[in-house]
């Protein structure tokens, strides 16, 4: 099962996907997690990533389009994949076109999460994740058990640097500038599915559920 999932920041493509990944077991490709670990770790790519990132502008393609060129040759990936965050831009949508068929593989879907822009923003300002798990939670609508704390790990919650007000509303703004000709490109070949992300995290997973079933 080759998927990409798709969405403005905050339409819920990290949650999701953890489901998805866990149910289907193929590997979780999300270029921002890759970003924040190469950050985290302080090397070469973190270091290009962390400008951009910080203003909620897109690292440039070349960069991006490299590091999941490598992630995607690995051998997991044989199985399958789900690319998360990535492609983001008409010319990485074209990359990975060239560099799947290069490997004789395709996309099966497109999922596309749609939100409305104010639901993003309230979802991302009340956004906390956790710094060793990853796992994202929401303070009113996804809570952690104990207030603050990981379910998983007992780890304290943070909020990430770029989920502050202002970076909010640039990168939703640079999203949407460069989320319509993408869409219209997996729309022209058929591969788009939209999914409403709007209702329970539940309810999303299920209408996602129902089209995965149709891959066989
Ligand atoms: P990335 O990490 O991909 O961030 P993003 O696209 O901005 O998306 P988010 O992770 O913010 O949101 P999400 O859709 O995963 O939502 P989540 O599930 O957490 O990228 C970060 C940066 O890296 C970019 O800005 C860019 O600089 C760079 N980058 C990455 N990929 C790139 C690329 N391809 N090219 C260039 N640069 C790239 O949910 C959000 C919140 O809502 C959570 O609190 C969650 O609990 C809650 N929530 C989720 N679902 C629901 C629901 N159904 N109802 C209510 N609340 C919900
Ligand atoms: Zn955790």
């Amino acid at each position: 099962m080759n998927l990409i999932l798709m969405g403005l920041p905050g339409a819920g493509k990290g949650t999701q996907a953890e489901k998805i990944v866990e149910k289907y077991d193929i590997p979780h490709i999300s270029t921002g997690d890759m970003f924040r670990l190469a950050i985290k770790e302080g090397t070469e790519l973190g270091q290009k990533a962390k400008s951009y990132m910080d203003e909620g502008a897109l690292v440039p393609d070349e960069v991006t389009i490299g590091i999941v060129k490598e992630r995607l040759s690995k051998d997991d990936c044989n199985k399958g994949f789900l690319l998360d965050g990535f492609p983001r831009t008409l010319a990485q949508a074209e990359a990975l076109d060239q560099l799947l068929s290069d490997m004789n593989r395709s996309i099966d879907y497109v999922l596309h999460v749609e939100v409305e822009k104010d639901e993003l923003v309230e979802r991302l300002t009340g956004r906390r994740i956790c710094p060793t798990c990853g796992t994202a939670y929401h303070v009113l609508f996804n809570p952690p058990k104990e207030e603050g704390i990981c379910d998983k790990d007992g780890d304290t919650l943070i909020q990430r640097e770029d989920d502050q007000p202002s970076t909010v509303k640039n990168r939703l703004e640079v999203n949407l500038e460069q989320t319509q000709p993408m869409l219209d490109f997996y729309s022209n070949k058929g591969d788009l599915v939209t999914i409403n992300g709007s209702q329970e995290i539940n309810e999303v997973f299920n209408d996602i559920n129902e089209k995965l079933k149709t891959i066989s």
